[in-house]
């Protein structure tokens, strides 16, 4: 399947097909339902099953799902958000390079806020500071928000803490699992990272344009690459069963929509407050620091009113970090 957004003809067989699951659909009735010829439904049910969907039939006999699929169709994902304005537009790719790629370009083109662009697959996943973002095909959630908030530059730290605690709350809620944020949004489990956030924003002085939250979470995946087994897990390995990614994304973008309103009506101070509750890294952690050009243990001592974390250096010195990467220090 090409780089181009989903068709939504193959969004709307989907739903036809999830809603109709319990009997057989004559071919005919499923193509004037989508409004496409029969051998256009049969050359889109090529394409479901080599996603692995698993769909009974042929058009002559007509078509049955056999087990519901677990696909980030938007047909599936909107009736589920309600009036939740994150997700009013979704924009569904099977493969694409990057959804926050296409995200950065939708929102200069003037995209609405909430827009969310989902893949399946990503060939170029990015993670934070040039990483690749390991993006197994069907196996986890990649998805862009494009948010549009009347702040200033200097909010971006809280906003970033903000994308972290949903995430948290969601993948709490959905997986009963426990949780921990390592400054700034890697959601953590056992140790181990199971979802990492990139911030990207368009901004002048004093001015943000637009900010693109990409959001990783590793849901199903089996096992994890070997350079990366360390220090990465997936919800599945976790808690060792299959989840539901799309109950999941449900999940995190109705979070998102209201630690995001939490933040736009009453400032930092609530979201920082939660923040430092739901994580361990907040406070009285020895950590290994690393900025572009530094590299030297600290201990956090809370966040600042912006969202920056402190940490005092061995030699007692206290400082905000603004941006950076830290990990714990196991003795
Ligand atoms: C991190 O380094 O922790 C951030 C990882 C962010 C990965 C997500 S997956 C969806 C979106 N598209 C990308 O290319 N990256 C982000």
């Amino acid at each position: 399947m090409g780089t181009a957004a989903t068709d939504r003809r193959i969004d709307k067989l989907i739903s036809v097909l999830v809603k109709n699951a319990t009997v057989v659909l004559p071919g005919p009735k499923i193509a004037s339902q989508i409004g496409v010829t029969r051998s256009t439904v049969w050359n889109y049910v090529g394409k479901l099953r080599a996603l692995g969907v698993d769909i009974q039939g042929h058009t002559s006999s007509g078509y049955q799902l056999r087990t519901l699929p677990d696909i980030l169709a938007p047909s599936l994902i909107q009736p589920e958000l309600g009036d939740n304005e994150i997700g009013r537009k979704i924009i569904h790719y099977f493969k694409i390079d990057s959804t926050s790629n296409v995200a950065l370009a939708m929102a200069t083109q003037g995209a609405p806020e909430g827009t969310v662009v989902l893949a399946e697959e990503q060939t170029a996943g990015r993670g934070r500071f040039g990483r690749k973002w390991h993006s197994e095909k069907s196996s986890g959630i990649y998805s862009s928000i494009i948010l549009r908030p009347k702040l200033s530059p200097a909010d971006a730290p809280a906003i970033t803490l903000m994308a972290g605690l949903a995430v948290h709350r969601a993948l709490t809620a959905a997986t009963g699992l426990t949780f921990d944020i390592r400054w700034p949004n890697d959601l953590m489990v056992h140790g181990k990272k199971v979802s990492g956030i990139l911030t990207e924003m368009s901004a002048e002085l004093g001015c943000l344009h637009h900010v693109v939250l990409g959001i990783g979470v590793n849901v199903n995946h089996k096992s994890i690459p070997a350079d990366l087994a360390s220090i990465a897990t997936s919800l599945g390995i976790e808690g060792k069963r299959n989840y539901s990614r799309a109950q999941i994304l449900v999940s995190v973008l109705k979070e998102l929509e209201k630690h995001y309103t939490l933040l736009k009506e009453k400032g930092n101070a609530p979201i920082l407050r939660a923040w430092a509750e739901a994580s361990t890294y907040a406070e009285g952690k020895t950590v290994r620091v690393r900025t572009g050009n530094e590299d030297f243990e600290a201990v956090t001592a809370g966040l600042d009113p912006t969202g920056m974390l402190r940490i005092r250096r061995e030699d007692g010195r206290e400082e905000s970090l603004f941006s950076g990467e830290i990990t714990e220090v196991n003795r």
